[in-house]
């Protein structure tokens, strides 16, 4: 990382290839790879940049405050760490390096089913937090409930609850590249392999054990179980987001899974404006998939998000400079969004609206 400085949003795509020589091909394209043809992972990237920006000029700026509070967290940006598998295969310190650069930074780790550490580990390692826990919903109900209420126990202050993988994706790299996490990875939040064999992360077979059948009347679950607030991550339509919101969700993630689970499904940029519409200030909205710099977390809050999630940006800091480099990928978004809001007149996040876009051009629209 000592020889890299960085300064701009050029500079995510430069640590990207400083992970990209560090890391196993097959390490690489897991992280970095999406479904089928991957015309979603392009898209969501392609719609930020699309959202034109009408700053104002001419505004005392000389105090911005990038800080908010996000149910009930206080955090120093609504930048938030996104759950991501098996951080593992970036840095051998895994998830405990990702929660310390969050933590240190002030933002919320979500802590992924399939880490590499245990959710009592990494709460031991930031006890302070602050940290969610993402699950998907087992066959076994039995499990997650024991799941949420360990993430209750040790600190976690929400459960977000991944919707949008009622089936396996096809990941050509993956498949090209016979892709299987190094044997001395482990998965120990997951559900041991149906084979009996805890010890190998074959999330193929993992995966099996996520319930096909789930519903929207099991939104409440997690909460009734944990008394955590929920927010549902995984959905692009405003129609499932109301229902979400009403089945007792504190919020919704708009996210196509970074363009790994479906792909023709619509980029995030896209999806942002009627889920806003729909969840009408009665839960938060927050947005993830294609964010690269601190201009596009602008633009989703400017669209309405309450804020974004990272995932391949940190994955590439932590492959390289492990902690440090988490904390650089966050930093330099926070000082992005810093600017940009100077640029746009605004000093506080609560000031970032829709007026401060392109509205004519906005995606979509035709
Ligand atoms: C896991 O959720 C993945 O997208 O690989």
């Amino acid at each position: 990382l000592a020889t890299l400085d960085p300064v701009s949003a050029s500079d995510l795509a430069a640590l990207e290839d400083v992970a990209r020589a560090r890391l196993d091909r097959g390490a690489y394209d897991y992280i970095a790879g999406g479904a089928e043809d991957e015309v979603t992972m392009a898209a969501n990237v392609a719609a930020w940049s699309a959202l034109d920006i009408r700053p104002h000029v001419l505004r005392d700026v000389s105090a911005v405050d990038t800080s908010t509070r996000l149910l009930g967290t206080q955090v120093s940006a609504p930048v938030l760490v996104a759950p991501s598998a098996m951080h593992g295969l970036a840095c051998e310190e895994a998830e405990a390096a990702t929660a310390r650069a969050a933590a240190r930074f002030g933002t919320i780790m979500t802590l992924s089913l399939a880490a590499n550490l245990s959710l009592e580990e990494v709460a031991a390692v930031t006890p302070a937090g602050p940290r969610w826990f993402q699950t998907y919903m087992h066959r076994d109900r039995g499990f997650t409930r024991e799941l949420v209420q360990r993430a209750r126990d040790t600190g976690y202050a929400a459960i977000v609850l991944t919707v949008d993988s009622p089936a396996l994706s096809r990941r050509g790299r993956d498949i090209r590249n016979e892709f299987a996490p190094p044997s001395h990875l482990r998965v120990p939040n997951m559900p041991p392999a149906p084979s009996g064999d805890a010890l190998d992360p074959d999330l193929l077979a993992l995966a099996a054990a996520f319930d096909p059948a789930v519903t929207f009347e099991d939104v409440s679950l997690p909460t009734e179980w944990s008394g955590l607030p929920v927010v549902v991550k995984g959905l692009v339509r405003g129609d499932d987001a109301s229902r979400s919101i009403a089945q007792g969700a504190a919020g919704v993630v708009v996210s196509n899974h970074g363009g790994r689970q479906l792909d023709g499904t619509i980029a995030t940029a896209r999806a942002l404006p009627e889920v806003v519409e729909a969840v009408g200030g009665r839960g938060a909205v927050f947005v993830d998939g294609g964010i690269r710099s601190g201009t596009d977390v602008l633009r989703a809050l400017a669209l309405g998000a309450d804020a974004v999630l990272v995932g391949r940006p940190i994955l590439w800091g932590l492959a390289a400079g492990g902690e440090q480099g988490v904390t650089a990928v966050l930093t330099m978004l926070g000082e992005e969004l810093a600017r940009a809001m100077a640029f746009c007149g605004v000093t506080r996040i609560s000031e970032i609206d829709r007026d401060l876009l392109d509205w004519a051009d906005r995606p979509g629209r035709r």
